[in-house]
């Protein structure tokens, strides 16, 4: 693989600085830091803060564009000129990449999880207004996604094109980089606002986003926990993924790494802590009290968690709260959730909320 010119980039109020791969200025950053004021007078002396992830942009909104900054640099460093990603029917990821690669003059061709929906809605909507290539592949057949990816690249190859194969989610040694230099900026976040969280929330889902926080917690010197809530698969797969994922990213940047933090970082030793038990009837769909949190939270701090990911992970924040001292989140003054965006996904899932009846002024 070819490396780029290396960003050295010193914050002076940081323990220590890392040198960067390529990255593209993709999204709206920093993103800001909400307190939740009055959803967390639910929990004593509990303070939750939101980092807010799904200001990264509007139509690239969400997590995913933090790992494509590093992608799509990757994908310009190898002269490539067309995306091929997957994920699901409402992939956030792919959804991004479709705008992102609409933007910058790239063509997209998304490989999703499902039968062709006679109607797009949400992200498949958006997917569709920017012109991306679609194929559905049906659920049970979802096994052949990569070889299928391999033939379209070759097809595209064979036309004088050249493609990058971006895996589901961006979770790979380059998206990795995405939520390292997300540590980065939460570090500078937590210096400004005088405040450490004694855990750091996430919804895991392909793994990339909770992979980056343990690493850059690892290199920055966060010294809380970081908690993951899977909405896929689960606990043990994702103590394989991360680690594998690590040792993918030593190894690919060896030079880069060379001599700091990040080469020291020994993948069987890291705290890898995802919390099982809140996929509900399974990835994508939910239960009825997490339809009930994500309109609590809108009603009481006007901020839209989704079904697919943020509303569950923030579910399990609460129920594990709950819990006092038998929890997952036992001896808490400060926990950060970061907000990985998927508002789009809401509207597809529409008939999970209950609403009140509204009077007849
Ligand atoms: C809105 C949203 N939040 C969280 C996640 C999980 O992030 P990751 O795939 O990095 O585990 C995803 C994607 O999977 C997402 O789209």
């Amino acid at each position: 693989m070819k490396h780029l010119t290396l960003q050295r980039k010193k914050i002076s109020a940081l323990p220590t600085s890392i040198a960067y791969p390529e990255r593209l200025s993709l999204a709206n950053l920093p993103t800001p830091i909400t307190k939740l004021e009055r959803y967390s007078s639910r929990f004593g002396n509990v303070n939750i803060w939101v980092k807010r992830d799904e200001l990264t942009g509007l139509e690239v909104s969400g997590n995913k564009i933090r790992k494509l900054e590093f992608s799509i640099a990757e994908a310009q460093a190898q002269s490539c000129d067309t995306l091929i990603t997957c994920g699901g029917l409402q992939s956030n990821h792919c959804r991004a990449t479709a705008v992102i690669g609409a933007r910058l003059g790239f063509k997209v061709h998304l490989i999703l999880r499902g039968e062709k929906p006679e109607d797009p809605d949400g992200n498949l909507l958006m997917d569709y207004l920017c012109g991306a290539e679609i194929s559905f592949l049906p659920a049970d057949r979802w096994s052949e996604h990569l070889d299928l990816a391999s033939q379209l690249k070759a097809q595209y190859q064979s036309t004088g094109r050249r493609g990058l194969f971006i895996p589901t989610g961006a979770s790979d040694a380059t998206g990795l980089w995405g939520y390292i230099a997300a540590t980065e900026e939460l570090i500078a976040d937590f210096s400004r606002l005088e405040m450490t969280p004694d855990y750091i929330v996430c919804a895991t889902g392909s793994g990339g986003t909770q992979a980056g926080l343990i690493v850059g917690s690892k290199i920055f010197g966060f010294s809380g926990q970081v908690l993951s809530f899977n909405v896929s698969d689960d606990p043990e797969y994702f103590d394989l993924k991360v680690r594998q994922d690590v040792k993918d990213w030593q190894r690919m940047y060896s030079e880069l790494l060379e001599g700091t933090a990040g080469s020291r970082i020994i993948p069987s030793d890291l705290e890898v802590v995802t919390h099982g038990g809140y996929i509900g009837p399974g990835y994508g769909s939910c239960d009825e009290e997490v339809f009930r949190t994500i309109q609590e939270v809108a009603v009481s701090e006007g901020l839209f968690l989704d079904p697919v990911y943020t509303g569950k992970a923030f579910h399990g924040l609460v129920t594990e709260l709950n819990k006092g001292s038998e929890g997952a989140l036992a001896n808490a003054d400060n926990i950060l959730f970061v907000h990985t965006g998927g508002l789009f996904g809401l509207f597809p899932q529409q008939k999970g909320f209950a609403f009140p009846e509204f009077a007849d002024f």
